[in-house]
């Protein structure tokens, strides 16, 4: 397809078609010029195909293919080959079904725990959302399909999510909720961007110049199209005028206003073509990369959606190695989700699994099994109550199916609060009043309040929404097969009102603040010294892990240098395992306001027991900076960083000093609107300001100094008009 070529013979009307799609899922073809149409459709967990375009019957009634846990699921694993490798075969099935685009990873942050959305999203972490959305996007597009990073950009809540505007500083949304964006484009070339629905400091997303022209597309340099959510363009003319490329779902309803803005001058045949380019660069490479793909690997994906749950599933308690159970032995498994899988989120993710593990039967195949449903939805019932507790009696252990369900976690609202349904507490306090070794499988896509029950479960495994093969996935885990080796990637607080974000979110229909800045998650929950109940980037294992030998490749940096850290892991337990070494970097001096830590870095490790594997990670510049709003980009402040390795946000168990010499004066430069004070003790104006001030007999004893002090410079100036002179010539310098 010769793109110029195309746009050069193109009528302005054939343009303006193919800047919205077709229909629900597709793009626009122009027959006349061969340009042909593409398929786009969802999801960030595998694909959800509508059997019936025509109809917009958009949720239901979709082609079977392989569910994979949900997203957040996927970042606990850490394991970016794997989820790099469940990307490439979701991009199988789109070529089979002669998809294009696959609408996804979702990288919104997880500023509250209430996110309804939440489960479609990798981490409270941005480097960690970075990084596994970079590995998923490389992964899908390795097969010749396209993803679409969503949702572009400060949209981390349900509630008025197509009308509210997120107000926030540039240094939160640039260093949390830009950055994942920003890596993926840099490092995976999506070939889609979907802009969120809504407003972004008083500017509708879709028609935000600022953010799709000036730091998309000019300033990371995306060379791919930006489409809207689905309905997210208000003004067609702004969003054509202002870096939207495509507006979905088609049929473009508003060819002709853009039209007449074109004759009329307000759309410039630049814009136009520029975003022609862009729409047909895209469906190029869809065509180009499409491939025959006869029959679904439906086996073959769904061992590794199995692996994928697998290492995703995070081991929050293991009070005296209740797990893994012995095999053969006898169990009562309770709850309805062990017979009826909670696997996956509700909303555009929502899919139709090509295959089913059921936890009860994986279970059955390993011990000897008795059911009780315990519930049959959120409300209490008693008879269900009392059959669970006559089962659990006398057994080796009880395992309680627990979680949210679609009513409480889902795409379109927020949720009200951090509980489970109160019929699933009730069942685990009914099975632990009768046995003590209770192991409580929750299903959630993220994180709960596990207070009411955590005295009484000995096991407390968090499955997540672990797609198709999840309940064997956790039969696996519980019995030994596999030893688990997630961690979370959101923190589990102690109380939802400490979550930093708890008055402000999710805000008016209006605004919503961002009050908290930079602060979310393990950043601020350490910053204000809090505990917790499981922290970022905690699970456990069945094998205990030693960390050892932290060195550095250097004592000293300055910018444009790598430091290289080493240092070893040791399986000290009798089974083979997984670790996640974490790399939080620590400023141990700062002029800004920084978190106490933050992660840089991190290793999925495999080892032998016993055996020991030296783990190097980089780090670049990157992980010593911060933004600054004045210099227009991250920069480094010179000074000592600590390089902290861990288990976890809370088990730092080596840790190093190095010393950045920056090239960077992160300083801004003083104003007259800076007091005295700061004058006098800025390094960089002191000996001119008391000079200045020299001849002014001064008296620092005098009661009126402190007031002259705390005076912004203009108006000690109106104050006192002798000090004229100096001031002027203390702001021009
Ligand atoms: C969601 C997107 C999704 C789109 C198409 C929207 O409501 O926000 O994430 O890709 O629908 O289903």
């Amino acid at each position: 397809m010769d793109i110029e070529a195309l746009i050069g013979s193109m009528t302005a009307e054939e343009k303006i078609r193919l800047l919205a799609g077709a229909s629900f899922w597709s793009t626009n073809a122009i027959e006349r010029l061969g340009i042909p149409s593409i398929v786009l459709t969802d999801g960030p967990h595998g694909l959800r195909l509508s059997a019936s375009d025509e109809t917009g019957d958009i949720l239901s009634n979709t082609k079977p293919a392989t569910a994979f846990p949900i997203e957040a699921a996927m970042a606990a694993t850490w394991n970016e080959e794997l989820i790099g490798e469940a990307g490439r075969a979701m991009a199988e099935e789109c070529q089979h079904y002669g998809v294009g685009i696959l609408l996804g990873p979702g990288v919104n942050g997880k500023r509250s725990p209430l996110g309804g959305r939440n489960f479609e999203y990798y981490s409270e972490d941005p480097y960690l959302s970075g990084r596994m959305g970079a590995a998923f996007v490389k992964g899908v597009q390795s097969g010749g399909v396209g993803t679409s990073v969503k949702h572009f950009v400060a949209n981390e809540q349900e509630t008025n999510r197509m009308v509210v505007s997120t107000e926030a500083d540039e240094r939160t949304l640039r260093e949390l909720y830009l950055l994942p964006f920003e890596m993926i484009v840099k490092e995976a070339k999506p070939w889609t961007i979907m802009c969120s629905y809504n407003k972004l400091n008083g500017t509708q997303m879709a028609n935000n110049d600022e953010y799709l022209n000036g730091i998309l597309k000019n300033e990371w340099g995306f060379e791919g199209l930006v489409m809207s959510d689905w309905g997210a363009v208000g003004d067609k003319v702004a969003s054509v005028r202002y870096g939207l490329d495509l507006e979905m779902p088609g049929p473009g309803a508003r060819d002709a206003e853009v039209l007449e803005a074109y004759r009329n001058g307000l759309v410039t045949d630049e814009q136009l073509d520029d975003h022609v380019r862009r729409v047909l660069g895209v469906i190029r490479q869809a065509i180009e990369a499409r491939r025959d793909v006869p029959a679904l690997e439906t086996e073959k994906h769904h061992e590794l959606a199995r692996k994928v749950a697998e290492e995703a599933i995070v081991l929050l308690k293991n009070d005296g190695g209740l797990l893994p159970l012995r095999k053969r032995a006898n169990v009562a498994v309770l709850g309805r989700f062990a017979e009826m899988p909670r696997f996956q989120g509700g909303g555009s993710s929502h899919m139709n699994p090509a295959k089913l593990d059921i936890p009860l039967d994986a279970l059955s195949a390993f011990a000897n099994t008795v059911y009780g449903a315990g519930y049959t939805d959120e409300s209490i019932d008693e008879e269900l109550i009392e059959e669970a507790k006559e089962l659990a009696k006398g057994k080796d252990a009880v395992i309680v199916f627990v979680g949210t369900t679609e009513k409480i976690e889902s795409e379109g609202y927020d949720r009200a609060d951090l509980n489970l349904p109160a019929s699933h507490l009730r069942l685990i306090e009914a099975a632990a009043g009768v046995n003590p070794n209770v192991v409580v499988v929750n299903h959630s896509g993220s994180a709960i309040d596990v207070g009411p029950f955590e005295s009484l479960a000995r096991a407390i495994v968090h499955a997540w929404l672990p797609g198709q093969a999840g309940g064997s996935a956790i039969a696996n885990v519980l019995f030994g097969e596999t030893n688990p080796s997630g961690k979370l990637t959101e923190t589990f607080p102690l109380a939802l009102e400490h979550n930093p974000s708890y008055l402000s979110f999710p805000g008016h229909i209006r605004k919503v603040h961002y009050n908290e800045g930079i602060f979310v998650g393990y950043r601020y929950y350490d910053a204000k010294k809090l505990d917790v109940r499981y922290p970022f980037g905690y699970g456990l294992s069945y094998s205990r892990f030693d960390y050892s030998r932290l060195e550095l490749s250097a004592a000293d940096l300055t910018n444009g240098e790598l430091l290289r850290v080493k240092f070893d892991v040791t399986n000290r337990g009798d089974r083979a395992g997984k670790e996640i070494a974490q790399v939080y970097v620590r400023d141990v001096l700062s002029s800004v306001a920084k978190p106490e830590k933050e992660l840089k870095g991190f290793a999925k490790v495999e080892l032998a027991p016993g055996e020991t594997k030296t783990v190097e990670i980089e780090l670049d510049e990157r992980a010593f900076a911060h933004y600054c709003e004045h210099l227009g980009r991250f920069a480094v402040e010179s000074g000592d960083f600590a390089i902290l390795v861990g288990a976890s946000s809370r088990d730092i168990r080596l840790s190093a000093q190095v010393a950045f010499r920056s090239e960077d004066d992160i300083r801004e430069p003083l104003t007259s609107d800076h007091s005295l004070k700061e004058w006098l003790e800025d390094e960089r104006y002191s000996a001119r300001t008391k000079q200045a001030f020299a001849g002014m007999n001064l008296n620092d004893d005098s009661p009126i100094f402190p007031i002259l002090l705390g005076m912004p410079l203009q108006k000690l100036e109106i104050m006192m008009p002798n000090l004229k002179a100096f001031v002027s010539e203390l702001s021009e310098g």
